[in-house]
């Protein structure tokens, strides 16, 4: 295979422009013309397409964000906006791509490859909602930046003696809340992979204070099926303790990468760019403890995911 397309769809998350970077250096590398194409899917049907060199790439690496810009097309959705995708990648002559975006991307990505086209998806969102990976890109940074603002919380909260509930981001997935809550010492996590227990926040809370803590983090998952300020009406309700709320919002979709999500992004791209020059099937790239995995496009998109029960658990114990 000689010439290959890279694009980023659906939320940005920080480390796509590592991926982006690695993707481009690497084909080069093996040989390859290698072609950036812009706003995801929609630029895929518009031929919005530029060829990549080494320096399209510079000074990337460590900027959040996506460079080649990403949208969620709905035209895409359609067999019309599919056809029109692959007669562009023909008129290009490109035999192979790879999506850099979480599960509604890398579901794109099987429907083209089901026409013909090879495709390498690369897991690029903060939820770390793929049942096949133990990690997404973007993900790592995303907890670190909750985790900033979980200390921010707690100086003002102490102060304050309050509790604060802090809704981050993760569609469906408990993951952002879980990991941040853990290492940021919540007292409760809610995820949406568990039944919401008020009582138990209450009784936790009310034990808190009675031994003489001046303030109680919440980490919420915004998939929790109750919004985030009935939860905070009844808490207050059932304690007598002030109760504030904070919604993160973008702020975890942005900012620098971690080591770990570039090192991530570089290491799933290589293996994507490896596989194209292969000539290989599709393939959803991913990680396995230390190691670099891959698994067939449409088997890895139905691998189910659950929450870690022993994070969880230590979570609960720890924040006692
Ligand atoms: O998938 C990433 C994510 O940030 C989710 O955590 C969130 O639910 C969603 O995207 C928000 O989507 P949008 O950018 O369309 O508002």
């Amino acid at each position: 295979m000689n010439k290959i397309g890279v694009l980023t769809s659906g939320g940005d998350s920080p480390g796509m422009n590592s991926a982006i970077r690695a993707v481009v250096r690497i084909a080069l590398d093996e040989g390859m013309k290698v072609y950036g194409i812009q706003h995801g899917y929609e630029g895929l049907m518009n031929g919005d397409f530029k060829e990549m060199n080494m320096s399209s790439v510079s000074d990337i690496l460590q900027k959040g964000g996506t460079v080649l810009r990403t949208a969620r097309s709905e035209k895409f959705r359609t067999e019309e906006g599919q056809n029109r995708a692959l007669q562009m990648l023909k008129s290009f002559g490109i035999e192979g791509l790879i999506v850099i975006g979480g599960d509604g991307s890398l579901k794109g990505g099987l429907d083209l490859s089901k026409k013909g086209i090879k495709v390498m998806g690369i897991p690029g969102t903060i939820d770390n909602d793929l049942g096949y990976t133990d990690y997404t890109i973007g993900f790592d940074t995303a907890v670190n930046t909750v985790l900033s603002t979980i200390s921010n919380i707690r100086d003002t909260s102490s102060s304050h003696e309050r509790t604060t509930i802090i809704e981050v981001m993760g569609r469906d997935c408990g993951d952002i809340a879980l990991y941040a809550g853990l290492t940021g010492g919540a007292e409760s996590i809610l995820i949406p992979e568990r039944p919401l227990d008020i009582n138990q926040i209450c009784k936790k809370m009310i034990e808190g204070r009675n031994r003489g803590k001046l303030h109680s983090i919440i980490l919420k998952a915004e998939g929790v099926d109750i919004s985030t300020e009935t939860l905070a009406n009844k808490i207050q309700e059932m304690t007598g303790m002030d109760t504030k709320i904070v919604v993160l919002g973008y702020i975890q979709r942005g900012g620098s990468p971690t080591a770990k999500d570039r090192m991530l992004a570089s290491r799933m791209a290589e293996k994507s760019v490896k596989l194209l020059k292969a000539d290989s099937e599709s393939r959803a790239i991913g990680i396995l403890g230390e190691e670099i995995v891959h698994f067939d496009l449409e088997d890895a998109l139905k691998m189910k995911r659950d929450y870690n029960k022993e994070l969880y658990h230590l979570a609960n114990v720890l924040s006692k």
